[in-house]
């Protein structure tokens, strides 16, 4: 359990109550085949909309043609009823996980054809209301944003997109049939091609209803444009929501991490809040034990909000932020009122020297964790510290508290220490701000 992340506990925000209250879902992707125990509890206590990480894809219903296996797929739409949960329906055709017959398999122009509709009407007339959205196309596009060469693409042309919504539509009027991608999340080559496609789809009077934005994202590379690119696409007539979000670091995660990756949650939150066409969030699994990122980026992870333990991380709560809850929780500071900052260097050698920092909240509330911020005079570097996590970019140093020193009463102080280098001069820094508030030097 990292620092400030508070355990689960009875005052813990429901993520679905506010979502609801917010006009929004908020969902997670799920293995059908954990459903049980904690697993289960959380995902229909947090959850209003499931989406099946596997179990709907045509590889898992039809392994063998024209035999299939709709267990996983009908253990999750109706543990979905059971819960009062939307499920979104994913996905029908995709170039990855197709079964092995259809993968490898020669079949002339017209008979792919057949298959492909075929298929789309069979899995979607099975969970005929029953489905509020479905990833009809997955992922048809290049990093550049032309068309992705899969089977489909390079035996049918474009059209195949069209005759798989047109079949969807035909097999469930009431289901919101999405194209979905990854990549797309910004402005950028990507997105512009599928702005394209959705604008080319649209004039062809093809019935798609939403364009999905996975959101796989990386620490720090949170595209700024997400906001305005959800936007341009509502604003061509579709509803647009985010469908695979999680956002994933190198690890051992730091608690400065967590706590980045917490404000990154609530910005991808927010954003879709922001437009009004965007109809909800769902992230890529809701636990750290149950994410495809440690398989596909060795040395990756921790990309969801909860930990492997089903211990709520701070993104859990950047999230219900969002959302528009008030209760604190993960690393919410409080308000910075008044501080004040002692620097002192303890000793100094040729090249090194340790100093010690004391933090003081001279406000009137109390600060629930912190950062503190300063930019070097002389050129020094941090090369190694207690009590805090601290780390550097050029000459901006930032120190994030200890599990154990977060918490600062009105009138208190936090203290830690480390070791730098200096050649030249070793001036101490003359500004402080701790969570952005400027602090007086004492
Ligand atoms: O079920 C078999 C198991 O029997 C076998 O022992 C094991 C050995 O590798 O593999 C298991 O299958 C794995 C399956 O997940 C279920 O766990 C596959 O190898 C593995 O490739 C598959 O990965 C899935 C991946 O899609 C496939 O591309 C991930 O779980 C799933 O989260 C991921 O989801 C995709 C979305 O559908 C589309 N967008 C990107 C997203 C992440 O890649």
């Amino acid at each position: 359990m990292v620092g400030f992340a508070a355990p689960a506990h009875a005052a813990d925000p429901v993520l679905r109550d506010l979502a609801t209250a917010k006009g929004t879902y908020y969902g997670t992707a799920v293995t059908g085949s954990k459903l049980t125990g904690t697993y289960g509890s959380v995902t229909g206590a947090q959850f209003d909309s499931i989406t099946p990480g596997n179990e709907m894809k045509w590889g898992s219903v039809e392994p063998t043609r024209g035999s299939f296996n709709w267990a996983g797929a009908d253990g999750i739409v109706n543990f979905a009823e059971a819960h009062g949960q939307k499920v979104r329906g994913h996905t029908l055709v995709w170039h990855s996980q197709m079964p092995n017959w259809l993968a490898n398999g020669t079949f002339s122009d017209a008979e792919l054809r057949t298959i492909t509709t075929g298929h789309v009407t069979t899995e979607v007339a099975r969970y005929k209301g029953r489905i509020d959205h479905w990833d009809v196309v997955n992922e048809p596009l290049n990093e550049d944003g032309t068309m992705r060469a899969s089977k489909f693409y390079t035996q049918l042309g474009e059209s195949y997109i069209a005759d798989a919504f047109r079949a969807a539509r035909a097999a469930d009027p009431a289901a919101k049939l999405y194209i979905n991608d990854y990549n797309t999340d910004g402005t950028g080559a990507k997105s512009n091609g599928m702005y394209s496609l959705v604008q080319r789809l649209k004039a062809q009077g093809v019935p798609i209803d939403g364009v999905g934005f996975q959101g796989h994202l990386i620490l720090g590379q949170v595209p700024s444009t997400l906001q305005a690119n959800l936007q341009r696409f509502a604003d061509l007539g579709v509803d647009v929501a985010i469908t695979e979000l999680d956002i994933r670091m190198t690890l051992p995660a730091t608690d400065a991490e967590l706590a980045q990756q917490k404000a990154e949650f609530k910005a991808v939150t927010s954003a879709c809040l922001a437009v009004t066409r965007c109809k909800g969030v769902t992230v890529w699994g809701f636990t750290d034990s149950d994410s495809w990122i440690p398989d596909v980026f060795p040395g990756q992870g921790a990309a969801t909000p909860y930990d492997a333990n089903f211990q709520p991380k701070p993104a859990y709560y950047g999230i219900a932020e969002a959302l528009g809850w008030t209760g604190g929780g993960g690393g919410d500071p409080g308000p910075v009122t008044g501080c004040a900052v002692s620097y002192a260097v303890q000793s100094q050698w040729n090249t090194g020297f340790t100093a010690g920092v004391t933090v003081r909240n001279t406000g009137s509330s109390a600060i629930d964790g912190w950062t503190l911020k300063w930019t070097w005079p002389s050129g020094q570097s941090v090369t190694s510290a207690w009590n805090a996590t601290v780390s550097q970019s050029g000459t901006q140093v930032t120190a994030v508290n200890a599990a154990h020193n977060g918490a600062i009463a009105a009138g208190g102080s936090a203290t830690f220490g480390f070791n730098g280098a200096w050649s030249g001069g070793n001036t101490a820094p003359s500004t402080f701000t701790l969570n952005g508030a400027a602090c007086t030097t004492a």
